[in-house]
């Protein structure tokens, strides 16, 4: 196989995609330290490739000092040891262009690590120098050595937005700013040198043959002129959507026209996705034609099982793409959220249908999709044992992501590691649930019924009905809830998705039921928590 065929129209293939989300430490490991790594990936890059996904984005595996699960970055062009070597990134690109999968690295350009050469220069320099001024570092308020820092922002994780610079300097009286952990030191993209630096960093991966980038928080890198106060410091952890002080500034689309003329330069072109975390209106001006491709749908990612929400969402969805030309980038799974099996279960024990159905459901709307990996084989939200979590979120407010980042069993068989490592006593960076070899991948794979067929089955048809032009890049969604709980997404007179949300079985729209996630009841209605993808072709 080579590069899959643009499904979709001319180039563009990015509209329709379905991108596999892979979390490297907790995929596979390869060298048996309990910590997943590029060899492990590699060794498992044709099972993704059999679900029949177009691509693969992966999280940070770039040097860094782990503060922030890699969300530290210490060097952007090179490979942590504890993930491999370059060499092995370039095998493994390979590979998947082999295997006809593209490939999605993350960068993250809001903030680096503080062990960042040009942050330890910053550290080393003067105030007022042009080291300092690649980050936002400031004198506190009256310039005084003690007392309050430059604003009132608070750090996502918890605790000020701000630290000492010098906390053991007599003289240096300075703060700099981190949106994130102390760790994660803000760049400051006011300077033009930043841009610069962040130019050279796309080129070097955009040169290695890779497809695409993910930018984190996309939406944060200019913060508003002078750092004024925020209007609701306590709000900042919910995705700095409510301060307009913080986040969401004009000039920041500069930053992504300058980047899409750099991707469209490249042949094939490569793919922008943001992570840009507000509502749907503003989160579709960085989709613009001469921006980014693609930007997560985030509210959808965070509602519960409630058809006038996602109804609402969808349409305000569809009304950005109409305005914008951007289709919609659904994704009900990442490394930040809970997972859908528990997000979903209201206490009734229906997590696992009704994720199974959400997935289903989104692999059939208008759009590209993502799946994060251990939801084809319905893993749920781990409740980690205090003493093992890692993410600083814990430590700085009492929210921990671990229970999402638990490695993936790959075998029913030895409890421990599950197949994750090749040996049986490697330990896990985070402790696997001793049940967990009956969701592994080999007892999915025995279980004709299960998600992961579910998944392959769908992506499967999709690309059928995409190559007879059932489904159209082009589609809309026409969103609506019904009294019974139905929730309906008309993409064009020819197919649509439906849910069964409510809590009895329901008629569906008229037309030929092609895929469901469950079994229709015996009067042919959909029941309680399943999805149905229905064709009028
Ligand atoms: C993004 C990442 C998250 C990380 C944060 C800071 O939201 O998805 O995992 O902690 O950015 O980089």
């Amino acid at each position: 196989m080579t590069r899959p065929p643009d499904a979709a129209s001319g180039t563009e293939w990015w509209r329709t995609a379905v991108i596999y989300q892979v979390y490297p430490r907790s995929f596979a490991d390869g060298d048996g330290d309990g910590v997943g790594d590029l060899a492990g990936l590699l060794r498992r890059l044709p099972y993704i490739a059999s679900l029949g996904v177009d691509g693969i984005w992966l999280t940070p595996f770039q040097p860094s000092p782990q503060v922030d699960q890699g969300y530290d970055v210490s060097d952007y062009c090179g490979v942590d040891p504890l993930f491999g070597t370059l060499a092995q990134f370039d095998d493994l690109l390979a590979t998947a262009h082999t295997l006809g999968l593209r490939v999605i690295l993350d960068v993250v350009p809001n903030h680096c690590s503080s062990e960042h050469p040009f942050f330890r220069t910053a550290v080393a320099a003067a105030p007022g120098s042009p080291e300092r001024a690649m980050f936002h570092i400031e004198d506190g308020p009256g310039g005084a050595l003690e007392g309050d820092p430059p604003n009132n922002w608070r750090s996502v994780f918890g605790g000020s937005a701000w630290s000492r610079i010098a906390p053991d300097s007599e003289t240096d009286r300075q703060w700099y700013l981190h949106l994130f952990s102390p760790g994660q030191p803000d760049w400051n993209w006011r300077n033009p040198a930043v841009g610069e630096y962040f130019e050279g960093v796309l080129r070097f991966w955009f040169d290695r043959g890779v497809d695409g980038l993910r930018i984190d928080v996309a939406h944060a890198l200019f913060k508003a002129e002078g750092l004024p106060d925020a209007d609701r410091p306590e709000d900042v952890v919910d995705g700095l959507r409510s301060n307009p002080q913080v986040s969401d500034q004009e000039e920041v689309h500069a930053v992504y026209r300058r980047w899409r003329r750099l991707a469209d330069s490249y042949s094939p072109a490569r793919v922008l996705v943001g992570e840009v975390n507000l509502a749907p209106h503003r989160a579709a001006r960085y989709t613009r034609p001469d921006e980014m491709h693609q930007a997560f749908a985030f509210t959808f990612a965070t509602v519960g099982w409630d058809p006038a929400a996602w109804a609402r969402i969808g349409t305000e969805l569809d009304t950005a793409r109409r305005e914008h030309g951007a289709p919609p980038t659904w994704a009900l799974e990442n490394h930040d959220l809970v997972r859908t099996v528990t997000r979903f279960d209201d206490g009734g024990g229906r997590g696992v249908v009704r994720a199974r159905a959400g997935l289903l459901a989104l692999l059939g709307l208008p759009g590209g999709a993502y799946i994060y990996q251990g939801q084809e084989v319905d893993l749920p939200e781990v409740d980690v044992p205090a003493e093992a979590r890692a993410d600083p979120m814990w430590t700085r407010s009492g929210v921990s992501r671990d229970g999402a980042r638990v490695p993936l069993p790959w075998t029913i068989a030895p409890a421990g590691s599950f197949g994750f490592s090749p040996t049986d006593d490697a330990v896990p960076w985070l402790p696997i649930p001793p049940g967990w070899g009956s969701m592994s991948v080999e007892a999915r794979e025995r279980d004709a019924a299960s998600t992961l067929h579910l998944v392959r089955a769908a992506l499967d048809l999709r690309r059928s009905l995409h190559e007879e032009g059932v489904l159209s890049p082009h589609d809309g969604g026409m969103w609506r809830a019904e009294d019974n709980g139905l929730l309906v997404c008309e993409r064009s007179e020819l197919f649509l998705v439906a849910v069964a949300m409510g809590d009895a079985p329901v008629r569906l729209p008229e037309g030929r039921i092609i895929l469901a996630s469950s079994a229709l009841t015996t009067e042919g209605l959909l029941p309680p928590d399943a999805a149905a993808w229905v064709c009028r072709a």
